[in-house]
């Protein structure tokens, strides 16, 4: 009784959310161009004066991070763009999920005992078994670990995906782009910057992120070091990218500095209306949240200052 209860509150929240997104989205972007009508998708989006909205791993402040349920109401929302992060199995497909590992997000300690089960030992089919929406609150029944050419079916339905990659090669991600022509109708992003470079060597005009702060291959940065600063965003430069996804780690000189170089700055995860705004006064250009609905509100509500 007592999570029937909540789960309808829960659902109850949601709905309110998504109905606060919807009116707030409609407001804001009436007189703006559906990007997923443009030829360059990624590079007209990024290109927009206004901040981004990104709904990180879809919307998962109401449905399980990272599955087709979550991508589809980061849709409804109103997200600019969708972000996903993408793990490859031990027979090669690449399949969406945030760890490297099944223990948080499915059923699989439970089915086959253990833990740390990684996704490199484990095949697709093996994988697909999986559930991966009843450990969430209220439970998503029928939702497993989607592969990443589904879920950029789902996505580019109509939005803009962030692919996020957490291994794998960039070969094998820009081959699946290629098939479903897909380059530069999304943006990809990764920590490992080497990776970044082998992408914008293979597909020079594929909109790229790096991921930071991170470790580079000449430069361990201490602490003090871990802001973005212009060396960061010079090294970004030079190896393609065309925005810095920072946390929130960042300067208004910073972004200055990228603005002044030709590169856009993205800050994660930003869940709350403060930090969003303290962010958006420092000019960044897109903030990636787990609730899409209250960054719109946070936006609407500057409109008003
Ligand atoms: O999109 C940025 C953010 O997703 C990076 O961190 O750990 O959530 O993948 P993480
Ligand atoms: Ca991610």
């Amino acid at each position: 009784m007592k999570s029937q209860t909540l789960a309808s509150l829960s659902n109850l929240s949601c709905r309110h959310a998504l109905a606060w997104g919807g009116v707030i989205t409609g407001v804001l972007c009436w007189s703006m161009p559906n990007p997923a009508l443009s030829a360059s998708v990624a590079e007209d989006l990024i290109a927009q004066t206004r901040p981004l909205v990104i709904g990180h791993r879809g919307f998962p402040q109401f449905a399980p991070e990272n599955t087709l349920p979550s991508f589809h109401l980061a849709k409804i929302a109103g997200a600019d763009l969708i972000e996903l992060d993408y793990h490859v199995t031990r027979d090669g497909a690449m399949i969406v999920c945030h760890d490297g590992t099944v223990d948080r997000t499915t059923d699989a300690t439970k089915r086959w005992g253990g833990s740390n089960l990684r996704i490199a030992d484990k095949t697709l089919a093996e994988l697909r078994e999986l559930d991966a929406g009843s450990w969430f609150h209220p439970p998503y029944p029928n939702t497993h670990l989607p592969t990443l050419e589904e879920a950029l079916e789902e996505i580019q339905n109509g939005n803009v995906t962030l692919i996020e990659r957490k291994a794998g090669s960039a070969a094998q991600c820009l081959e699946l782009l290629r098939k479903k022509k897909l380059i530069n109708a999304v943006v990809i992003q990764s920590f490992d910057w080497d990776y970044i470079a082998d992408c914008h060597r293979l597909a020079p005009e594929q909109v790229l992120g790096v991921l930071g702060p991170t470790r580079l291959k000449d430069w361990n940065p201490t602490e003090e070091e871990k802001v973005l600063s212009p060396r960061w965003l010079d090294e970004a430069k030079k190896r393609g990218a065309l925005l810095a996804v920072w946390n929130q780690n960042v300067t208004r000189t910073a972004v200055a500095y990228a603005h002044q170089i030709g590169l856009k700055v993205w800050v994660y995860t930003i869940n709350d209306s403060a930090t969003a705004d303290k962010l958006l006064d420092m000019g960044v250009d897109g903030i990636i949240t787990n609730n899409t609905s209250l960054i719109w509100r946070t936006m609407a509500l500057r409109t008003r200052r």
